[in-house]
């Protein structure tokens, strides 16, 4: 167990920040929760009927062609019923070798029609309940050095060695770095994932770029030779070609990215980290490429930090570390604070481009506050739930009509759906949803 106590308050909250020298802004003011949000791209709008955001929660329950099966689709009617009018749909394989566990999502041309389906049902769940329309977008991934497509078997993809990160997940110094052919042709990968997710009747198609995975680790690839590493440039031409690639080929959806910011890994193995002590943000080449990926026309971004394999105190503050580790020593309220800190400088250097982030969990049912006063107080457009979408799928409905939160609904930030996912079993919450989750 952490040695930090939940907090009980919001008085104590404050308190504990004052303490600790940090701010985090509360508001009262739930209205800001329910206001209808308008997102533009090329010629279209979108209306997110509120502020809240599912964020993508991996289920890692798909059938053998990586299509969505029943627990999928419960998954994400659950979603859908509990108010949240955005929902980010988890990571989806764009090849099977990208997967990072032999269930993980997979679009490909025998899993699309389910997919189809599993978007059909997600939208007539809210449409039934609420009378909106919510938005819905699919997160496309390459799972880079945490890729695992065969239950058991580890097939790292690596963009460049990391003095950090290969003796952390045991890769041998002759490893293969992935070619810029082969980077040059995953490009198509995208593309192809992104048309079936225009035929299923996604939104928007999300270029994952963070948690450590194959895009976020080439935007911190200083030590990568040729196109895609070295200089600024060349880390964010993956992302930054395939965006473009999409957004032209594929006009019937919008593109965004869910994007790293700080990969809290020390240089040069990682994005946004000060050159001389990675435990400090560096924030000049996130805001250039927040900037260039606004200029592309992205109509919202999806901001977190860390990788969960390794920070997961900067990734998801929790209470309890998963099985076998030793909790990290830091008060999961900084890594809550430095999380939304983050979110809030990279938020108010394009204001009018609509943000927001995560790793929230932790504070239990001291969200909804905090929720109203980063978004009244400009920290954060919309407002992002992980791991509370396990817990407690009807937080954002809750928060909306009573502005509070269920103390016995709640996540307890205990990592048993990250126990689960380290087990190769399906993931959820073992604690609020354990006639389905169980820990093997
Ligand atoms: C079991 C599990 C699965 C996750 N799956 C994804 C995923 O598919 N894609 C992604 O970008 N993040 C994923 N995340 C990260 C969450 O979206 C979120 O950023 C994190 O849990 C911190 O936010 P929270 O405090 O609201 O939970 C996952 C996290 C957990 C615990």
């Amino acid at each position: 167990m952490s040695n930090f106590p939940f907090l009980k308050s919001y008085e104590e909250l404050q308190s504990e920040l004052q303490r600790l020298g940090f701010e985090i802004p509360l508001s009262d003011d739930f209205s800001v929760l329910s206001e209808p949000l308008e997102i533009c791209y090329r010629d279209k709008k979108w209306m997110l009927p509120n502020r809240f955001v599912v964020q993508p929660m991996e289920g890692f329950d798909s059938g053998q062609n990586g299509e969505p099966t029943e627990l999928g689709f419960r998954r994400y009617e659950r979603f859908a019923g509990g108010g949240a009018g955005l929902i980010w749909f988890e990571a989806t394989a764009v090849l099977p070798e990208a997967r990072s566990n032999s269930q993980q999502f997979w679009i490909n041309e025998k899993s699309v029609d389910r997919f189809a389906a599993l978007e059909e049902r997600t939208r007539s769940t809210a449409k039934k309940r609420f009378g909106y329309d919510i938005v819905s977008v699919l997160q496309l991934t390459h799972s880079g050095r945490y890729s695992k497509p065969t239950r058991g078997v580890r097939a790292p993809v690596i963009a460049q060695h990391s003095g950090v990160l290969d003796a952390a997940h045991q890769i041998p110094a002759d490893y293969p770095l992935i070619t810029d052919d082969e980077l040059n042709r995953l490009q198509d990968a995208y593309v192809h994932a992104a048309k079936w997710a225009a035929k299923c009747g996604f939104d928007g198609v999300d270029i994952k770029s963070c948690h450590g995975y194959l895009l976020n680790e080439l935007l911190g690839a200083f030590t990568r030779d040729g196109k895609y590493g070295g200089s600024f440039e060349n880390r964010t031409r993956f992302l930054r070609e395939t965006l473009i690639r999409v957004r032209d080929e594929v006009p019937s959806v919008f593109v965004t990215s869910r994007l790293s910011v700080y990969d809290a890994v020390k240089y040069p193995w990682g994005f946004g980290v000060d050159q001389n002590d990675y435990k400090k943000w560096d924030s000049t080449e996130p805001k250039q490429l927040v900037k260039i990926l606004r200029e592309i026309g992205v109509p919202l971004l999806d901001i977190t930090i860390g990788n969960p394999y390794f920070n997961p105190h900067f990734n998801r503050p929790y209470a309890k570390p998963i099985r076998g580790a030793v909790a990290y020593d830091e008060h999961p309220l900084i890594g809550v604070a430095r999380f939304v800190n983050i979110v809030k400088e990279i938020q108010q250097s394009q204001p009018d481009l609509p943000m927001f982030g995560a790793g929230t969990a932790w504070l239990r049912q001291l969200v909804p506050k905090v929720a109203a006063g980063l978004v009244k107080n400009g920290w954060a457009t919309l407002f992002g739930q992980g791991r509370n979408s396990f817990a407690y799928p009807e937080s954002p409905y809750d928060i909306l009509q009573h502005g509070e939160m269920n103390s016995k609904q709640v996540c307890m930030a205990c990592s048993g759906c990250t126990d689960l996912m380290r087990a190769e079993s399906p993931t959820g919450c073992i604690l609020r949803d354990r006639d389905y989750y169980r820990l093997p």
